[in-house]
C-alpha cells in the first residue's frame, strides 16, 4: 500500500466540508440549463479510473453526451526540471504514482455507471506530449458546446501542454476546472497554478472569471473569449 494512502483518504474525507465535486457539477449543469447550452461534452485531462467523469456525467447527463479523456494510465510521467523546484512541497507527484488500473477498465468503468454509450467515451492514452499534438480537433465539430473541462494532471509540465491544447477549444459559457491550484503550498510559482496563470496571461483568445474554491485544492472558473 503507498505510504501516503492513509493522508490521501484523509483529505477525502476533508473535502466534504468544501464546495463537492458533486455540488459543483450540479451547478454546471443549472448554468448550461440556464445559458441555453443543451448538448456538448465533458473534458478531463488526468482522467484515471474515471471516477470524476462518472461523477460529472451523472450531473449532466441529457447536457454531456460525450466524454473526452487523457491519460497515460500507467501514472504520472517522469518529471522535468521545471516540475522538480521544490519537490518536498508536494511529495505525492513522483513517477508512476496515480496509475489507473488501465484504459479498458476506465471505458468499461464508466459505461457501467453511467449507461453512457462506449462509443461517446473517448480516451486517449499515452503523454499530453503525444496525444494532444495528433489529437483531431475536427472530431469535436460536431460534438456540441464543451460544457465542463476538467484539468488534473498535478505538474507543471503537463499542465502547460494542456492549457496551450485549450486556447481554441474554450468558449464563452465553457467551465474551465483546475484540479490542484492549490498544491506546492500554494507557492505561485509552482506547478499547475503556475502553468494556469502564465496561460491566462498570454493566450490571446480566452479570460476567465473565477467562480469558487471546490474540493479542497481546486478552483472553477468560467471561461470567455476575448
Ligand atoms: C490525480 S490523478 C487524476 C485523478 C482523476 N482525475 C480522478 O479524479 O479520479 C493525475 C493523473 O494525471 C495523469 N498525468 C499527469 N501528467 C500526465 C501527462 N503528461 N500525460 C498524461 N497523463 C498525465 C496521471 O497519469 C494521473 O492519472
Amino acid at each position: 500500500m503507498n505510504k501516503f494512502r492513509p493522508e490521501a483518504n484523509f483529505v477525502q474525507g476533508l473535502s466534504g466540508d468544501f464546495i463537492g465535486k458533486h455540488n459543483l457539477f450540479r451547478m454546471v449543469r443549472e448554468f448550461a440549463r440556464y445559458s441555453n447550452i443543451d448538448n456538448g461534452y465533458y473534458m478531463e485531462f488526468g482522467i484515471m479510473n474515471g471516477d470524476t467523469a462518472i461523477t460529472a456525467y451523472r450531473n449532466l447527463r441529457g447536457y454531456v453526451n460525450h466524454i473526452y479523456g487523457f491519460d497515460t494510465f500507467s501514472g504520472h510521467p517522469e518529471q522535468k526540471k521545471t516540475d522538480q523546484i521544490h519537490p518536498e512541497y508536494a511529495p505525492y507527484f513522483f513517477q508512476g504514482n496515480y496509475a489507473a488500473v488501465s484504459d479498458e477498465f476506465c471505458k468499461k468503468n464508466i459505461a457501467a455507471a453511467t449507461l453512457l454509450d462506449s462509443n461517446n467515451i473517448h480516451l486517449f492514452k499515452g503523454e499530453f506530449s503525444n496525444t494532444l499534438q495528433s489529437f483531431e480537433k475536427s472530431q469535436l465539430n460536431d460534438k456540441g458546446f464543451p460544457i465542463c473541462i476538467l484539468v488534473d494532471c498535478d505538474l507543471y509540465s503537463s499542465a502547460k501542454e494542456v492549457f496551450d491544447f485549450l486556447t481554441d477549444i474554450c468558449q464563452t459559457g465553457t467551465w474551465l476546472l483546475i484540479d490542484d491550484y492549490w498544491c506546492y503550498r500554494g507557492d505561485p510559482k509552482l506547478g499547475v497554478r503556475k502553468a494556469f496563470d502564465d496561460w491566462i496571461e498570454t493566450n490571446p483568445r480566452i479570460g476567465v472569471s473565477f467562480y469558487c474554491n471546490f474540493n479542497a485544492y481546486s478552483r472553477a472558473y468560467i471561461c470567455h473569449e476575448k
